[in-house]
């Protein structure tokens, strides 16, 4: 017996080819930042709305009253129970009839998109993606040796006949597409949302193309507009799998979410994961917490927090850099997408650690890494007098930056 190489801790670790890896994943893409230093985050909740007594005490019920069934293994689609509070809530909110057949609970809407990609993508198949987007799905798609293709993107999402273009040159190629992966409500990098023309439009070409429609609406819930218009896969279901989460609205900690789409998409989403499912415990804690109103209760609160803290941090910097750069008012979400009228994110992302401010550019969402005018500004997690002090650095940044550059 020859060994080839002798056994070192590296051994195993090396790349696959494609295989795209990046820092471990955490919310700490902006954390290890000094304590001075102001940070416009990485998309979290503001962690004093997470409702922890109440999910306390769902779950000490639930270990009194089904002890059995919570600390055993569960089918992988999810607990009945949190399947059918994940479709009454997405009936409630479409004013569209969902089945709890139709959704698949997941590990977050991360784990949504990993799953789906697993269940319905193959090595060598093709991707489009928004030319700004979710870090996460470009890695999930790149692990499974799928390729991806920027289309260009507006204010209020996909540019729907440009992306149709792509499809028919593609197809005229002989390449194709097998999905489109996008956010329709103020997610990557919306600060608004899909209007119902474009997701039409969308229909129409995933059922002319065959391409399946992966809808990431991680953000959907945290709305403060009531005229956006419904998930993709109530219009369409047979084409589309909505990616959702629990993490904006309870916690992330809870890493729960759902892929909803047609019950034999969902059905095969669950043959196909291997994780055995997300924890039978927290799901029947979250089923319980869905069931009684009072998660309705509390996405209806923590949209009026939000609001009230997007109009604070807009106010503060309409003030600092209102001169310098534009951006539209969120209908949604807790982020800010702002575009710069002179240089690049990431020259302002240099400036910003000189006066103490930091935030993702668009070079860390880009699905070709490309520097741009465009950047987020997450102002979930922050506390208010925290975020206003941001602003006005930021604002000192843009102008500092201006002035030597
Ligand atoms: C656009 C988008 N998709 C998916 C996720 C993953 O969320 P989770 O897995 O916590 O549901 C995030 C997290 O911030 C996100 O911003």
């Amino acid at each position: 017996v020859t060994v080839a190489q002798p056994p070192g801790p590296a051994r195993f670790a090396a790349n696959r080819p494609g295989r795209r890896l990046g820092p471990v994943a955490s919310a700490g893409t902006l954390h290890g930042l000094g304590s001075d230093v102001i940070v416009f985050g990485g998309g979290l909740p503001d962690p004093t709305t997470h409702p922890a007594e109440v999910l306390g005490g769902h779950l000490a019920d639930v270990l009194r009253d089904e002890p059995g069934p919570a600390l055993t293994y569960e089918t992988s689609l999810g607990t009945p129970a949190l399947r059918r509070a994940v479709a009454e809530y997405l009936t409630r909110r479409d004013g569209a009839s969902y089945g709890e057949d139709q959704v698949c609970i997941t590990g977050g809407s991360s784990g949504a998109i990993s799953l789906a990609a697993l269940s319905f993508l193959n090595p060598g198949d093709t991707v489009l993606v928004e030319e700004i987007t979710y870090p996460q799905a470009l890695k999930a798609f790149g692990q499974l040796g799928v390729g991806v293709v920027p289309c260009p993107v507006d204010g209020s999402g996909l540019l729907v006949d440009e992306l149709e273009q792509t499809l028919k040159a593609r197809r005229a190629a002989g390449a194709g597409a097998r999905a489109i992966y996008f956010g329709a409500n103020f997610g990557i990098p919306l600060n608004g949302w899909l209007p119902l023309e474009r997701r039409e439009a969308l229909v129409r070409l995933a059922q002319e193309h065959d391409v399946l429609l992966l809808q990431d609406d991680t953000y959907g819930a945290i709305r403060f507009v009531d005229i956006i218009p419904p998930s993709l896969v109530a219009m369409a279901p047979d084409f589309a799998v909505e990616l959702g989460s629990f993490s904006k609205t309870i916690a992330p900690g809870l890493r729960l979410g759902w892929a909803a789409s047609s019950a034999p998409m969902a059905e095969v989403m669950g043959a196909t994961r291997t994780d055995l499912g997300a924890s039978p415990l927290l799901q029947r804690a979250v089923a319980r917490y869905l069931l009684s109103g009072q998660f309705d209760m509390h996405v209806a609160e923590v949209c009026g927090h939000y609001r009230r803290k997007r109009d604070a941090v807009a106010g503060a910097l309409t003030e600092a850099c209102g001169d310098a750069a534009e951006w539209r008012l969120p209908d949604g979400g807790f982020c800010i997408w702002m575009t710069l009228a002179e240089g690049t994110a990431d020259q302002l992302a240099a400036a910003g650690r000189r006066h103490g401010v930091a935030f993702l550019p668009q070079s860390y969402f880009s699905a070709t890494g490309s520097d741009g005018p465009r950047l987020r500004l997450a102002y979930g997690e922050g506390a208010v007098p925290d975020l206003l002090e941001g602003a006005r650095r930021l604002g000192a940044a843009v102008h500092d930056r201006r002035d030597t550059t």
